[in-house]
């Protein structure tokens, strides 16, 4: 059983997670009473993902996603998870146009929200915007393999680098990614035998999602872990099942209301008693319409 932290934790800790093997565990996270409960849980570091945008929102892509909404939603998990390691992604569109304009923006997260790093999926053309943000002191992790940013040119979710030559692309990548600067890699989606030759080709620490056992650290949807979504990625443990209770919970409620069963005395606030009689008294003696005058 894990404690809380008790110390703030840095991009630093990450780096070491490389040297010392010790892996990083990573959990997606979107809201301040989520966060809270993984900082007593002493989740290292969290990532405020777009997936926010399927868990919390509901649409089928992460496309809709605002970048006002994550600097929102990031802010909100820093309050609740003051010491964690705080990766924020940035949303479709908000690093796009020019490497001025992606500045620009990944600065309004970083100042607005104090999360530790960010997040990018990145082709070869980000290469100038990464340089330029790792210039600038903004630590960027670099998110290869399965981009769902991209879902319009992929045409839907798969496995990436399952080819030699997609294999061959991702380490090279990575190399690019490495050169311009990022501070991290994260992997999602690729076999195993992909991750491990990122893994021994680069410095940099490398996080997997869905990308086997050599990564130094490893982050999920944390929904998906929970059993709170359908159809998780076959790559999830299944941490909990805090589905069934809830929708017991939820229904239980509706059977309490129902049956006037709540709300009962002692879910009531009281008047303290002279108040009490006056106010009864004062509505014996004047008329209902006239009482509020
Ligand atoms: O948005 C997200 O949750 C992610 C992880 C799946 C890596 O990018």
């Amino acid at each position: 059983m894990s404690s809380p932290l008790t110390r703030k934790l840095t991009v630093n800790d990450l780096r070491q997670a490389r040297e010392s093997g010790r892996k990083l565990a990573m959990l997606t996270c979107y809201d301040f009473t989520t966060a809270r409960l993984m900082h007593q849980a002493g989740v290292p570091a969290l990532l405020v993902g777009d997936s926010a945008g399927n868990v919390l929102l509901g649409h089928p892509t992460t496309l809709p996603v605002t970048l006002a909404f994550m600097i929102e939603i990031t802010a909100a998990v820093r309050r609740g998870a003051p010491l964690a390691l705080l990766m924020a992604d940035m949303p479709f569109g908000s690093y796009h146009g020019s490497v001025a304009r992606g500045v620009r923006n990944v600065c309004r997260m970083v100042q607005r929200t104090g999360c530790d790093c960010v997040k990018l999926e990145v082709a070869e053309s980000h290469f100038e915007l990464v340089r330029a943000l790792s210039d600038a002191g903004v630590a960027v992790v670099a998110h290869l393999g399965l981009r769902p940013q991209t879902v319009g040119l992929l045409g839907g979710y798969r496995t990436q680098g399952r080819t030699a030559r997609e294999a061959q692309e991702i380490v090279a990548l990575s190399l690019q990614m490495q050169r311009a600067g990022a501070a991290a890699l994260l992997l999602e989606a690729v076999p195993a035998e992909v991750a491990q030759s990122v893994v021994e080709v680069t410095r940099v620490p490398v996080i997997g999602c869905g990308a086997g056992p050599h990564c130094h650290g490893h982050v999920i949807v944390t929904h998906d872990a929970v059993g709170l979504t359908e159809n998780p990625p076959r790559f999830v443990p299944r941490l909990a099942d805090l589905a069934a209770p809830a929708v017991a919970a939820f229904a239980d409620y509706v059977q309490q209301v129902e049956t006037g069963q709540y709300p009962a005395p002692q879910h009531e606030y009281q008047m303290k008693p002279d108040q009490k009689a006056q106010f009864l008294h004062k509505n014996e003696t004047i008329p209902p319409a006239r009482a509020y005058e």
